[in-house]
């Protein structure tokens, strides 16, 4: 028994505090056991959007691309979209001064209704289809990123006029991160090996087509990285083939994609990504790397998706049933699940949890909160503290929840996509409606 179980006023204080660096930077407590973001109160947006439903802090958003660019004031930011896209989100990064990177056609034709300057697209992908080729070659993107040698092929023959590309590397270079988000290491289906000269066959494969502009090298170690290390060795890695290029073709690339993959936590005390060890260590390792190879230093790009956009989202859910199971476990399952966050399913992620709406009064217990699909991988937080008295109709509130939800989000069981609303100034604005029975009915033409 702990002090908070015996002093109920304790207990509802220590409560009503948001974990340090989980929540969007202007979520706050209120007394009665809300959480507002943006001025705008959690249970108000349930009651008018309905559940479960995605919110976005859009001030948090403008503060992190903002910190990117004040600590890499001469790197490119590219937000990678992946993350999370919609036109009002591509507008924010617009207007922030970042870049964007796209994968498919779908992604480059939101960019376009934004208006996003095409010059300022990324074109990534280990398949590009012909459409996605052909959208980005007609929105005019800026730089694509060549992945294969079948896309050096058939860019080439689509493309009618010079296109800037990247080659993607794979460097050989671990980043210590879960195997699914991997993407760096030898064997990966990404990109063209350093260590085979798969790369270096590439760059004179590019460099013999006259539609193809090689501007750049890209790699990108994974997802979810804590550490700088592996950059600064994909960032020795990857100087000694820029060197390489200009000995062997005599070019000179003016720029070098590290990629993306910068971690944020998604429980208490959870490590994140070490953004000012990134830029104190990394322009200097590219520095000293370009002098000792007497090559010019390349302007640096990196593409960062979740650190922009993960922590300004809050997905907010409905209890729908409380369960005691035969082993003693009380079960909390609410109104989505994996169809709104698959990462539970996909890499085993948990999350950090908290009832919204009404004082806690009681003593927090452990549960296991599920969501609403047909597999038992649908679970989104295993022994978290929840009050002892989570009843059916109690709103759930999950922090981190602003990338790789919505994106990656499915019609799982015939469940429509859950609805994106950005708050901010005490406004709460629908970016995406929920998807409706309408809406998947429109597709199934049988
Ligand atoms: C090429 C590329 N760049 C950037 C990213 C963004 O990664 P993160 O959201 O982890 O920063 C990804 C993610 O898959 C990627 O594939």
């Amino acid at each position: 028994v702990t002090l908070a179980d015996l002093l109920p006023s304790l207990r509802s204080s220590l409560y009503s505090r948001l974990e340090v660096g989980l929540w969007p930077i202007t979520a706050r407590c209120a007394p009665s056991g809300d959480v507002t973001v943006g001025g705008v109160s959690l249970t108000d947006v349930a009651a008018r959007f309905g559940t479960p439903v995605h919110v976005l802090d859009t001030a948090d958003v403008r503060a992190r691309c903002r910190s990117y660019r004040c600590a890499l004031p001469d790197a490119e930011i590219v937000y990678a979209g992946k993350a999370f896209l919609c036109r009002a989100m591509a507008r924010l990064v617009e207007e922030e001064g970042l870049s964007l990177d796209v994968c498919s056609a779908g992604e480059v034709a939101v960019a376009r209704a934004a208006g996003f300057p095409a010059e300022r697209l990324v074109l990534h992908g280990n398949v590009k289809t012909a459409e996605d080729l052909k959208a980005a070659l007609t929105a005019g993107v800026g730089r694509i990123v060549i992945d294969s040698v079948e896309e050096i092929q058939a860019l080439s023959d689509l493309a009618v006029r010079p296109q800037r590309v990247l080659i993607r590397v794979t460097p050989g270079v671990d980043g210590h991160t879960h195997s699914a988000v991997t993407t760096g290491v030898e064997g990966s289906k990404f990109g063209f090996s350093l260590a085979t000269g798969a790369a270096l066959d590439a760059v004179a494969q590019v460099l013999a087509c006259p539609a193809l502009r090689l501007v750049g090298l890209h790699c990108h170690l994974g997802s979810q990285i804590t550490g700088v290390s592996s950059f600064e060795l994909a960032t020795h890695r990857m100087t000694g083939l820029l060197a390489e290029c200009a000995r062997r073709y005599g070019i000179v690339l003016a720029e070098l994609n590290l990629g993306g993959g910068h971690a944020i936590p998604y429980g208490a005390g959870a490590g994140e990504f070490d953004l000012p060890g990134f830029t104190r260590r990394v322009p200097i390792a590219l520095g000293l790397e370009c002098a000792r190879h007497g090559i010019p230093r390349p302007r640096l790009t990196v593409e960062p998706g979740r650190a922009i956009v993960g922590r300004a989202g809050v997905t907010v859910y409905r209890v729908a049933v409380v369960k005691r199971v035969g082993d003693g476990r009380r079960i909390i399952a609410m109104d989505g699940g994996m169809s709104d966050n698959p990462r539970p399913a996909l890499y085993g992620a948990r999350y950090p949890v908290r009832v919204i709406g009404r004082e806690v009064t009681v003593s927090l217990r452990p549960a296991t909160v599920v969501g609403r699909h047909c597999e038992s991988g649908d679970l989104l937080a295993e022994d978290v503290s929840l009050p002892d008295d989570v009843h059916a109709g109690d709103l759930l509130a999950v922090p981190c929840s602003g990338a790789y939800h919505h994106s990656m989000a499915s019609n799982y069981n015939l469940v429509g996509r859950a609805p994106v609303v950005a708050l901010a100034d005490g406004r709460a604005d629908m970016l995406v409606r929920r998807e409706t029975e309408e809406d998947l009915l429109r597709r199934d033409v049988g």
